[in-house]
């Protein structure tokens, strides 16, 4: 039998309780992995049982959630020490992220601008913060993988502030991929392009309109990505078959961005 991409090792997966983040839970236990789902909510988005008890009903793997605003470091701590019950922390994925305010800038307050980048941009610096110092204690290195945007990686109008965050998460997983080395903690970012979630279907209405269809038709793949896709490229990065890839950016699109 194959052994296990990520037996042993324990992750805590914010933003875990629906779309891409659930996929990375339910596939990290798929390949052995103990996962800590840390959310605001319990229940997903969509339908299904809530993560930690789907990783239980799948897999041998343990799941546990503790309920986390990534915008609270005691939260954070209090996820990453429940990781502690499974042995300890290995993996971070900083995943939790929203949408936020859409549309013109003229017409976007800075308020809303400033509650984004809390979530999206604070919340991966607490997330990375929090388990790097966690990780360093620990001393047997570890991975944190910071879930960007293709928006990271290009300026996309009316998304002002939802553009400015991801490419902050982009540099700052290259600036602590380079800080961390010393302690064999990789820390990489994947840009995925669409993937069919609540935050494509619902908030930004795209995936399942006709607009959508027209963007559909600018990838080279001609689909958008399921959130599985997306896990896929996280499970890879977790584990040892990437043991020398740190301050990677991860394209998962479909073609997109490399393409004209
Ligand atoms: N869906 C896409 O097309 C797409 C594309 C590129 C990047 N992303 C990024 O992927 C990540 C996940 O997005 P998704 O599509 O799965 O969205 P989603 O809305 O399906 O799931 C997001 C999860 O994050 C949780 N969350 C929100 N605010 C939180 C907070 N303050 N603390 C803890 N948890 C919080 C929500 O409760 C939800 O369970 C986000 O960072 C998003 O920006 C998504």
């Amino acid at each position: 039998m194959r052994k296990e991409l990520l037996a042993d090792q324990t992750a805590v997966v914010t933003g875990a309780s629906s779309g891409i983040g659930r996929a990375i839970a339910g596939a990290f236990g798929s390949e052995g992995a103990d996962v800590v789902v840390a959310d605001i909510r319990k229940q997903p988005r969509k339908d299904g049982e809530p993560t930690h008890e789907m990783i239980e009903s799948t897999s041998e793997a343990r799941g546990k959630y503790v309920n986390t605003d990534v915008t609270d470091t005691s939260d954070v701590e209090a996820a990453i020490d429940a990781a502690d019950e499974f042995g300890g922390i290995d993996i971070m994925i900083n995943n939790a992220g929203v949408l936020g305010p859409n549309g013109p800038v003229t017409e976007i307050s800075y308020q809303e601008y400033r509650e984004l980048l809390d979530i999206n941009l604070d919340g991966v610096f607490i997330g990375a913060k929090v388990a790097a110092e966690r990780l360093i204690e620990q001393g047997d290195g570890g991975a944190i993988i910071n879930i960007s945007s293709l928006a990271g990686l290009q300026g996309y109008p009316n998304i002002i502030p939802y553009s400015t965050a991801k490419a902050g998460v982009r540099n700052m997983t290259y600036a602590l991929a380079g800080e961390l080395g010393t302690h064999g903690i990789r820390v990489n970012a994947i840009h995925p392009g669409e993937v069919e979630t609540a935050l494509t279907t619902d908030d930004m209405a795209i995936i399942g309109t006709e607009d959508g269809e027209a963007v559909k038709q600018n990838i080279p793949l001609e689909k958008f990505a399921q959130p599985e896709d997306v896990a896929n490229a996280a499970t890879f990065l977790a584990s040892e078959m990437a043991s020398h890839i740190t301050a990677e950016s991860l394209v998962v699109d479909g073609g997109v961005f490399n393409t004209a």
